[in-house]
């Protein structure tokens, strides 16, 4: 049991970023990524149809034996990491935007939350900024995931760019990326944002909760060293190479600041 997978979902690429975290913390395990690419996005979708998209892959990953499952997506999370929980007794990591740790290093500027407006706009992220908001705005990025998807780094360049000339000269002190295919921009928003502006994701977070979990239901693989497999509802001649492009640069640079 130990030695088998465990899954890794996004609504595409995006989840590429929390792999890489989750190989870093736990390079021992075996992990099954899939990317619901043939029906990404899934921030801009009814939460229903999320709802039933996100149990057509987890069935999926189920049939390929896995451990536990990780959302590796802030939306799916959202929207279905509760009735996932409710049915199924394996262990599951969802994702939230990094709110909490983005308020310890907040002075007295913003902090923009960066994510999907289906993320910001659930109750779930309601209760989070109650707690935690002060200070902090929600910034909807419709579009921004499937400039990723493209690997359009110019473009998403452009696209942030503009997102921030909103505030110029408006102190920001932190930025969260709250969406996994947004920390793949994060050397891209490190150049246009000022040295003092933190740049705050989820994932480091999320391995660590992985291993957590893993441990405490005796779950940790004993191999010397893990691996992963990747699939995709896309077309495997086009996202395949995407997702080992992406995984190779999240492997090297994405580490936070
Ligand atoms: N990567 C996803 C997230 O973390 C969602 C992107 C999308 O499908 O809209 O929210």
């Amino acid at each position: 049991m130990n030695s088998q997978p465990v899954g890794v979902f996004d609504s595409g690429v995006g989840g590429i970023s929390v792999l890489a975290s989750l190989m870093r913390e736990l390079p021992q395990e075996r992990f099954f990524y899939y990317g619901d690419t043939a029906h990404a996005p899934y921030g801009t979708k009814p939460t229903e149809e999320v709802n039933r998209l996100v149990g057509d892959v987890t069935r999926h990953l189920i049939g390929e034996g896995i451990k536990a499952l990780v959302i590796a997506c802030n939306t799916a999370s959202a929207v279905s990491a509760q009735t996932l929980r409710e049915t199924y007794s394996f262990p599951i990591v969802a994702m939230e935007p990094a709110l909490k740790p983005a308020s310890l290093l907040r002075r007295d500027g913003r902090v923009l939350v960066l994510a999907t407006p289906v993320t910001l706009a659930l109750p779930k992220f309601g209760r989070l900024m109650a707690h935690y908001g002060e200070g902090a705005e929600r910034v909807p990025c419709p579009g921004l995931m499937e400039l990723v998807e493209r690997e359009d780094w110019d473009g998403a360049e452009t696209y942030l760019r503009e997102l921030f000339a909103r505030y110029d000269g408006q102190p920001i002190d932190a930025v969260v990326l709250g969406c996994t295919h947004y920390v793949f921009l994060r050397p891209i928003a490190r150049r246009l944002l000022p040295e003092t502006t933190a740049i705050v994701d989820g994932n480091e977070g999320t391995a660590r909760q992985l291993r957590h979990v893993l441990e405490e239901r005796q779950l940790l693989s004993g191999a010397a060293v893990g691996g992963y497999a990747l699939e995709t509802s896309g077309d495997p001649a086009v996202t395949l190479p995407v997702m080992e492009r992406l995984l190779r640069l999240g492997r090297q640079n994405l580490t936070a600041d």
